[in-house]
């Protein structure tokens, strides 16, 4: 039986990668003109970093990670042995906690130093259950800024975001996006012991993996997808109510400049997020009335104390990711006009076997002055080979026959208007280029 891709991945065809090329050029593009530099850390790291940056008790953490084991370290690990934290590794399951490690080990924010801005684009991993929009690997874009915990570098960075979905196409009126504050270390235990003491109360109507959420990680309650646990939870205390008053003006702050920029958002008390970093502002692009159960394009939010966990200065932090293929079901779905991937502008065509070799060089020098140039290669006709020309999208296809090349020429044929001309073989590709 033929092997297929492993369950949850898929292959990028010409097509989608082509796509995906154009998606980050635009992304660093948008992202550049606000000061974000492009950063590429490993898509694995040592487990005790996402262990203690995300949280150990969050579902990615606890339930999604892929464990990397080198033949050596397998042997060991079925024989019961334990493995030190630094030969612990797995495959990232979000960039933010790599980006954050890579500043903290390269110092890339100095005291006094202006904030680092840093964006990514590259493939993530969870141990999900797939479905539609749910991958075991899937590629995110991202960005983080470290180094300033002012209000105007989240509303900066939401945007951002913003711009460049409306600027890839996504249909303004398909987003929606959510916004919260989710209170720092001074607000947030009173309110998540009150979110707790609620759920106690309700306990009986609570699912089994929200009871056991009740002591670690109450706030999880929030992102339940049963809907009797949802049911509750729509009555639980409100944040808004906890927020201390420098989350309060934080906050504020941000809403405030979303507005000047026009920016529509709705806050939603409930939203929660699934990763343990975050402090004050929380986001979600979430696409509307899709029916679709992953309907989250992108999100992110403030993460001040981050750096700190993982051994750092403190150094405030904000950033969002966002899942390029969720985006692509969105235009799918909108009839976005994607790009066909062409592997050919110039198509040399042989009349018969005779010129085949001549054929081979003519592309080979069509290729060396900067064309990208296809020939024959399984011996079909003329009329076939000019079809193929077509399918591979050449917008010139160069005739190559015997009697013309006695006398040292080729014919042009301009496939948009159909022009043929005979020029000398010598000067062909400069023809064929002026022609593109
Ligand atoms: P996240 O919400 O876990 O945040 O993921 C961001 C986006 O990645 C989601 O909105 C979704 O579009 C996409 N995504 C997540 N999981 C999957 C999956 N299994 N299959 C397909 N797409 C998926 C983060 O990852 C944070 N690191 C964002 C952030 C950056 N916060 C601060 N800085």
């Amino acid at each position: 039986m033929a092997i297929n891709a492993p369950e949850g991945t898929y292959d990028l065809l010409p097509d989608q990668k082509l796509f995906w090329e154009q998606f980050k050029n635009t992304a660093r593009d948008v992202f550049g003109r606000y000061g974000y530099l492009p950063i590429e850390t490993p898509s694995m790291e040592r487990t005790d970093l996402f262990v203690r940056g995300i949280g150990e008790a969050t579902d990615v953490v606890s339930k999604e990670m892929f464990e990397v084991l080198s033949g050596g370290n397998m042997a060991k690990v079925l024989a019961g042995e334990t493995l030190p934290a630094k030969k612990r590794l797995s495959l990232r399951p979000e960039g933010t906690a790599g980006v954050v490690r890579a500043c903290v080990q390269h110092d890339l924010v100095p005291q006094g130093a202006p904030p680092a801005k840093l964006m990514y684009a590259g493939p993530m991993f969870r141990a999900e259950r797939p479905q539609q929009g749910r991958q075991r690997e899937f590629n995110q874009v991202g960005i983080e800024c470290l180094g300033a915990d002012d209000p105007s570098i989240d509303a900066e960075a939401i945007i951002m975001l913003m711009r460049f979905f409306a600027e890839v196409g996504i249909p303004h009126t398909s987003m929606t996006l959510l916004l919260n504050s989710m209170g720092c270390a001074t607000c947030r235990p009173a309110y998540r012991d009150a979110v707790r003491a609620y759920m106690e109360q309700h306990v009986d109507a609570l699912c089994d993996t929200c009871r056991q959420r009740m002591d670690l990680n109450p706030l999880r309650a929030f992102d339940c997808k049963n809907s009797e646990c949802a049911a509750v939870m729509e009555d639980a205390p409100k944040i808004g109510e906890y927020l201390c008053d420098e989350c309060q003006a934080h906050y504020a702050q941000v809403r405030g400049l979303l507005e000047l920029a026009g920016i529509q958002y709705v806050e939603d008390a409930r939203l929660v997020r699934g990763l343990d970093y975050y402090t004050r502002t929380v986001f979600e692009v979430q696409v509307a009335g899709s029916g679709k159960a992953q309907n989250a394009i992108g999100g992110g939010g403030r993460y001040d104390k981050l750096a700190e966990e993982i051994g750092g200065r403190p150094t405030p932090g904000f950033g969002f990711a966002l899942g390029f293929e969720r985006c692509v079901h969105v235009l799918e779905d909108a009839g976005h006009a994607f790009p066909h991937a062409h592997a050919c502008q110039a198509f040399v065509a042989c009349v018969d076997d005779e010129v085949r070799t001549d054929a081979f060089a003519l592309a080979q020098i069509l290729r060396d002055a900067g064309v990208a140039a296809e020939t024959d290669h399984q011996h079909r006709s003329l009329k076939s080979q000019f079809k193929l020309a077509d399918k591979l999208g050449a917008q010139v296809v160069v005739i190559l026959g015997p009697d013309e090349l006695r006398e040292g020429n080729v014919r042009i044929r301009d496939m948009r208007s159909h022009e043929e001309t005979v020029v000398p073989k010598d000067v062909a590709a400069g023809t064929v280029a002026s022609l593109l």
